[in-house]
C-alpha cells in the first residue's frame, strides 16, 4: 500500500471513502479548501490499482486566540474496512504530523473523536500518544460527546 500526498484529483476518492466510513461528511468545497490551503498536510493510501483506500484530511487551525500557538488539526481520517489493521491510519497520521511540525511549525496537533469510537481512540491514545484535553458535550449532530485530544509536536520541529 502506497501513502502519498493528496492531490486535487484524489478528492472524489477521498470523499467516497469518507462517506463509506463516517457520518461526518463534508462538501467538495471544504475538501478543496484543505488541499489548496495546506497542500502539505493531507495524504492518501492507495492500493496497487490507484484506488483510494484511506485518507487523512488535515489543516492548520485558523482562528487562533491571542497568545495561542500555531497548531494542526485533523479534520477527518478513515480507512476502508478491508484495509484496516495494516498500519495505514498510523502512517497517514505520522506523515501529516511531521508536515505540520516542519512546514508550519505546529507545536501540537488536535482532533475530535466520538467517546464511543474505540478503534480511533486506541489509535490516537495508545499508538500515537495523544491525551484527552477536554470533553465537548453533544459535539456531534446526534448528540454524542467528543473527546478533544492533543499531541505535542515539539520534538518534531
Ligand atoms: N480496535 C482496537 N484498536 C485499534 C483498532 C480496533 N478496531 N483499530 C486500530 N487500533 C489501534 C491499534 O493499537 C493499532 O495497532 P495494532 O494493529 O498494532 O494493534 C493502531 O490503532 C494502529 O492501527 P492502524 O492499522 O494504523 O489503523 P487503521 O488503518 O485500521 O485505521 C481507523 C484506524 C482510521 C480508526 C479505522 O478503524 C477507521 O477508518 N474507522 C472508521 C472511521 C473513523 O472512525 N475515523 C476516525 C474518526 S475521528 C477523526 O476523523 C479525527
Amino acid at each position: 500500500m502506497n501513502i502519498r500526498l493528496a492531490r486535487v484529483d484524489d478528492l472524489p476518492g477521498m470523499q467516497a471513502c469518507n462517506l463509506q466510513n463516517l457520518p461526518e461528511n463534508y462538501t467538495m468545497k471544504y475538501y478543496l479548501y484543505h488541499i489548496l490551503t495546506w497542500p502539505q498536510l493531507s495524504y492518501v493510501a492507495e492500493d496497487e490499482n490507484g484506488r483510494i483506500v484511506g485518507y487523512i484530511l488535515a489543516k492548520m487551525e485558523e482562528d487562533l486566540a491571542e497568545g495561542e500557538e500555531p497548531h494542526g488539526h485533523v479534520t477527518s481520517i478513515s480507512v476502508l474496512r478491508s484495509y484496516r489493521r495494516l498500519g495505514l491510519a498510523k502512517r497517514l497520521m505520522v506523515q501529516s504530523q511531521e508536515a505540520m511540525a516542519t512546514v508550519f511549525k505546529a507545536s501540537y496537533v488536535s482532533l475530535h473523536v466520538r467517546k464511543s469510537n474505540r478503534a480511533a481512540l486506541s489509535l490516537y491514545r495508545d499508538t500515537l500518544g495523544f491525551t484527552v484535553k477536554d470533553i465537548e458535550k453533544k459535539y456531534y449532530a446526534d448528540g454524542e460527546d467528543a473527546y478533544a485530544m492533543r499531541l505535542s509536536l515539539k520534538e518534531l520541529a
